[in-house]
């Protein structure tokens, strides 16, 4: 059976499009039951109509209370049946009526190397800090904002002429690689929680591993092209 995702998007939803792609091409055994949205107008909302998945616009300005909020979002994720929920640019502190609800099976894309640079300007932080690798990292959702458990990150060298928007350019392509990957690991039931660690499960059948191009790195490895 696939797995039953539910994406929790506030903007652009270019991730979520990546997840939606890769599920049409085969390459991905999920089922995208739900897309929430908490911004009206927010792309991400036409590109799950687009995709044919079901989506939901629960408006955060109509419900102030974070946890009433939440409950919201809880009783439309159960009702959907989601098993695995993806947050892909959702720009909301969830409470632990959400998390408690959902243990260990919510998770999130940053866009750098956690735990350097958490918030929501990831990457020019990391820019104005003067790194010289970037990159972007899926992580277990915990109560504290970009802090839990990692599951893959990936790096990518910053150019001695990079500005934001090309840094954060080239950190969202990677992005489309490793969030696909991480979600694939679920559907095949392979990601262990351990403490602070996470194992990925030996796959049934042995994978090629795709590493790295030169221009970036990926670890734990890609299993597919993503
Ligand atoms: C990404 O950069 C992600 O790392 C951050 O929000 C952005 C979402 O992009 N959490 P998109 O809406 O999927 O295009």
């Amino acid at each position: 059976m696939p797995l039953r995702v539910a994406i929790l998007a506030s903007g652009s939803g270019s991730n979520a499009q990546r997840l939606f792609d890769l599920k049409h091409a085969g390459a991905l055994d999920i089922d995208p039951v739900l897309l929430v949205c908490n911004r009206p107008g927010a792309r991400a909302l036409e590109r799950a109509k687009q995709a044919n998945v079901p989506s939901l616009m629960l408006d955060h300005t109509r419900e102030p209370d974070r946890e009433r909020y939440d409950r919201s979002l809880v009783a439309a994720l159960k009702e959907a049946q989601a098993e695995l929920i993806v947050m892909a640019g959702y720009m909301r502190l969830v409470t632990p009526v959400f998390l408690n609800s959902f243990p260990g099976q919510v998770i999130n894309i940053h866009p750098a190397l956690l735990p350097a640079f958490p918030g929501v300007r990831g990457a020019a932080d990391a820019l104005e800090y003067g790194v010289r690798l970037s990159g972007c990292t899926v992580h277990f959702v915990d109560e504290i904002m970009d802090h839990g458990a990692i599951i893959i990150q990936a790096a990518v060298p910053v150019h001695p002429d990079d500005d934001s928007d090309r840094l954060q350019t080239r950190i969202h392509a990677l992005e489309h690689r490793i969030y696909p990957q991480a979600v694939q690991w679920f559907a095949e039931k392979r990601v262990r929680l351990e403490g602070r660690q996470v194992r990925i499960l030996p796959a049934a059948s042995a994978r090629g591993a795709v590493t790295s191009d030169g221009s970036w790195l990926a670890w734990p490895p890609l299993e597919q092209p993503f």
